[in-house]
Parts: C-alpha cells; sequence; structure tokens
C-alpha cells in the first residue's frame, strides 16, 4: 500500500480499469466511481462489453443506452450515474449528431449497415466504445442539455485486449491521413494518452493474475498510454502474526496452546477436531506465503498499489460502500 495522501490521482477525469478476468474489474470500477462520488465528484460509470453488469452489481433495471443515477456519495456526496455503452447505439447517436440522421439512421439499421459496422468491420466496435466514452469525458458548455461530470470510470475490456482496445484510434489515425475522421482519432488518442487518463489494473495475489499485469503494464507503456494504479482485490486477512505463522508452516503451532484456548471457549475436543484445526492452520500460512510472493512481485512493478480484501459476505450496496471508503483512505479516489 502506499502513502498517497488525500487524493492519489486528483487531476484524472477518466479512470480506466482494466484486469484479469474475474479478478473483480467491474466491482472496483463501482467501488471506484462511488469513492469519487464520495469525494463530492458527479461522476460517470461505464460499461462497453453488453454484460449489464453495473445494474446487477446497484441492483437497478437494466441499463438503457441513457446515463441513469444509481446511487449518491454518502453525506453531500456527489452523483453517481451509470451507463452501458453499445456499440449500435453509439453508432445512432453519432450519425444523428454529425449527419443529423436521425430517422435515416434507423433506416439504416433495417437494411443491416448498423450490424455491418458495429459486427463486421473490424475495430468500428471500439472506435464507437472509446468515441462515447471520449465525448463523456470531453463535455464542455457547448454540449447542450447533456449532464456533465468531473470523472468518468471505465469498467472496461481484460488486461489481454486493453491496449488494443485504447489504441484503436492510433490505428484508424494511421488509415486516415486527413479529414475529419483523422481528427477525431487524433483528438481521442491525446485525451486516452494524457495525464487527463489513468489505466488502473485489477489484480489478484496469484501468479497467473499478477504475471498478466505485468505484462500488461509492459504493454500499456509500450503504446504510450498512462499507467495508473494496480488494485490487490481479494486479499485475506492476516489472522496469525509472523511468529504464530512461521510456527504453523512448519508445523510447530502449540497443541496444547490450542487445546487451552479451545478449553477456556466451552468447545468440547473432540479427537481429531484438533488435527484438524492445526492443518487448516498450516494451509491458511502456506497459502498467506504463496500471497506474500505476490506481494512483493506486485511491490516490484514500481507503482501505486492498493488493496481490497474480500469480504465474506459478497458484494452488495454495502459492501460497495466499504470498499469506496477503503479505496478514499488509501487516496485511489
Ligand atoms: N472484494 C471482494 N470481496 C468479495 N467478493 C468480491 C470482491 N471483488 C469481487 N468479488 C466477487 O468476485 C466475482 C468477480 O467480480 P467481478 O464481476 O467484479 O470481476 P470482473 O473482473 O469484472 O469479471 P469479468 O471478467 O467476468 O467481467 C463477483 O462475484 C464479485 O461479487
Ligand atoms: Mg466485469
Amino acid at each position: 500500500m502506499t502513502e498517497n495522501g488525500d487524493r492519489g490521482w486528483p487531476d484524472v477525469r477518466l479512470h480506466v480499469v482494466t484486469g484479469k478476468g474475474g479478478t473483480g474489474k467491474s466491482t472496483v470500477a463501482a467501488a471506484l466511481a462511488l469513492g469519487l462520488a464520495s469525494r463530492g465528484q458527479d461522476v460517470l460509470l461505464c460499461e462497453v462489453e453488453g454484460r449489464q453488469g453495473i445494474a446487477q452489481l446497484f441492483d437497478v433495471s437494466p441499463l438503457p443506452y441513457e446515463e441513469r443515477r444509481v446511487a449518491q456519495g454518502p453525506q453531500d456526496g456527489g452523483d453517481l450515474y451509470a451507463l452501458a455503452i453499445d456499440p449500435e447505439s453509439a453508432l445512432l447517436e453519432y450519425l444523428a449528431m454529425y449527419y443529423r440522421l436521425g430517422r435515416a439512421g434507423k433506416a439504416l439499421d433495417r437494411f443491416g449497415v448498423v450490424d455491418f459496422a458495429t459486427t463486421i468491420a473490424p475495430g468500428v466496435r471500439d472506435v464507437l466504445l472509446t468515441g462515447k466514452v471520449y465525448e463523456a469525458v470531453h463535455r464542455n458548455r457547448r454540449s447542450k442539455g447533456a449532464r456533465r461530470y468531473d470523472a468518468v470510470v471505465l469498467d472496461a475490456p481484460p488486461t489481454g485486449r486493453i491496449a488494443q482496445f485504447l489504441n484503436v484510434n492510433g490505428e484508424l489515425a494511421g488509415l486516415a491521413k486527413v479529414g475529419p475522421i483523422r481528427h477525431q482519432a487524433d483528438t481521442v488518442m491525446t485525451l486516452l494518452r494524457s495525464d487527463l487518463t489513468a489505466v488502473h489494473l485489477v489484480t489478484v495475489l496469484e501468479d497467473m493474475p499478477v504475471q498478466e499485469t505485468a505484462d500488461g503494464i509492459t504493454e500499456l507503456r509500450a503504446q504510450g498510454l498512462p499507467v495508473g494504479g494496480v488494485v490487490v482485490n481479494l486479499t485475506r486477512r492476516a489472522t496469525l502474526d509472523p511468529d504464530e505463522r512461521a510456527r504453523a508452516l512448519a508445523g510447530r503451532l502449540d497443541e496444547g496452546a490450542l487445546a487451552a484456548d479451545l478449553d477456556r471457549a466451552g468447545v468440547d475436543t473432540e479427537p481429531g477436531l484438533l488435527t484438524a484445526l492445526l492443518d487448516e492452520g498450516r494451509e491458511h500460512a502456506e497459502r498467506r506465503a504463496l500471497e506474500d510472493e505476490q506481494r512483493a512481485r506486485v511491490a516490484a512493478l514500481g507503482v501505486p498499489t492498493y488493496e481490497l480484501p474480500r469480504l465474506a459476505d459478497g458484494i452488495d450496496l454495502g459492501a460497495l460502500y466499504e470498499l469506496a471508503a477503503d479505496l478514499c483512505e488509501q487516496g485511489l479516489a
């Protein structure tokens, strides 16, 4: 854990949250967004994978292509809005905005053009998704009627695809040498490569996810994309002190003392119970030792790191607030 002071990333307007699948990207993105809201910011939490993960997390009905308020920061906190971005809607919105193709856009949809653009033409999908994220970050006074946010948090594609996803506009710029497409692509890339953006990586303390995090950081840096922090999720609380742990590892926990403790707690020590408990203690100590190895690898990555505990009862709104408070305390939010 780093001492980041009050707020580690005060200038960042776009927080991109990636990580190996299943490590807690969506949970961490939601907690970060809530944390920022509790700092008084108005925040938009976006997802781009068509999974309705945000609606599930906040226990609301599936999100339409429309910004919906899903929560508020505690006390005088800011508002947390959420948006599920899908490429089809983003394309229709884009056409309506730039070519005033309101209804004509819908007609294109009937002819399968929208389908073609968003599922068949490679890369177009990601251009549309990142384009919408850019639009949400860059709203200004001229964006009539649109809500403006202090920060946008993106529940992003996993580490294996993140550099390609964020870089799609760079490739587009390479194809279109001049003109409005080139201009739009350059503008999006400028945001994504700037200090206004931070790409955070979520991991757990296991070999593969930590390796993927290391590789992800290398790739993001190689592409000139700004690496933020590493969030180590699902950590176990330390229940043994270092001394006890060493003894548990060596199989030298004091059986007599354990029996006496159980006796004092009024537990009948049947035969076998003591051995089972001692075995469990050793396994716990072994897991902690393996985790500490991974923790050291994460620390060696040289980026700010944050830790979130594995909450025993799973993730509900209360749990998200708890994780959000944790992230505020550690300075990610
Ligand atoms: N700190 C935590 N404590 C307890 N449960 C957690 C925690 N973080 C995540 N989980 C649980 O782990 C599972 C995976 O989390 P989540 O969906 O956020 O991961 P993800 O990386 O977004 O997954 P995917 O790659 O499928 O999008 C979920 O069931 C979630 O509730
Ligand atoms: Mg997810």
